[in-house]
């Protein structure tokens, strides 16, 4: 199974990481049978599976079952767990209960967003013995205040801030560093930057790893085609097909037929 051991091997080797989302154990069984390298299960699933209109929904109830699910599913990957919304603001004993709980359901690491207002928290995980990821760029649980999916550093300032926030949070201890919606060069040169891996989404073919949501790199989703995104599949189309035929044969009579009934 990979670990922060092989994902800091990796980098030094130039070996890219690969890792998806992951949210609920059919997926995991799947994916467990590929040579994926992490599984995340993201917040994103408070959008993917539950269809609110953002992260900020996530809770970590709702996380832990997810998790659990996964890791059921996934026994030989390694799973890195969301931090929902405001669990990393409300203080050490907070944060700690809720990673608690991730761990405990499955998780073998937590991932923050954001870097100055965290890192406290981030070094009493780290300290408590929990692997944590680090997550940059665009930051959806700040999405009201960001003002929208927007790249983020676009600016020679912004840009500046991301790389410092980069060195801080590998030396808070980060294990790694996601990389959303980011200039390619930005992703380049942040991922130059520090020791610790940079997973990218949105951010370039420079970093040392890359993230996709499961269902969007299946194209279960025609209407969602961000730039970054590279469809491997019309799952769309792959499901509504197979759904519509099950439907034909059924209002035709042709299912069941004999050898898929008991004599
Ligand atoms: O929640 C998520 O799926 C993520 C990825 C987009 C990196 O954070």
């Amino acid at each position: 199974m990979t670990n922060v051991t092989t994902f800091r091997q990796k980098k030094r080797r130039a070996e890219p990481i690969s890792m998806v989302t992951c949210y609920d154990a059919w997926s995991a069984r799947i994916l467990n049978d590929t040579d994926i390298d992490s599984l995340l299960v993201g917040d994103s699933l408070a959008v993917v599976m539950h269809g609110f209109d953002s992260t900020v929904h996530a809770t970590v109830d709702m996380m832990a079952m997810h998790v659990a699910a996964v890791a059921r599913g996934a026994p030989d990957k390694f799973i890195i767990a969301d931090m929902p919304f405001l669990s990393c603001s409300k203080g050490i004993k907070v944060a700690l209960d809720a990673v608690q709980v991730l761990m405990q359901a499955g998780a073998h690491a937590v991932k923050i967003e954001g870097a100055d207002h965290q890192l406290d928290v981030i070094g009493r995980i780290v300290e408590a013995g929990v692997p944590v990821m680090g997550h940059l760029g665009l930051t959806p649980q700040s999405i009201h205040k960001l003002g929208g999916h927007r790249i983020q550093g676009r600016d020679d300032a912004g840009g500046e801030k991301i790389i410092k926030d980069a060195k801080v949070l590998a030396a808070a201890g980060c294990f790694a560093i996601v990389l959303e919606c980011v200039p390619s060069l930005l992703g380049e040169r942040v991922s130059r930057s520090i020791e610790v891996p940079t997973i990218g989404i949105g951010a370039g073919p420079g970093t040392d790893g890359q993230v996709l949501v499961l269902h969007d790199l299946l194209g279960t989703d025609p209407s969602f085609s961000p730039t970054f995104l590279r469809r491997y599949a019309d799952g769309h189309t792959f499901i509504t097909d197979a759904v519509q035929a099950f439907h034909q044969d059924v209002t035709q009579g042709a299912f069941p037929a004999l050898k898929e009934s008991f004599q």
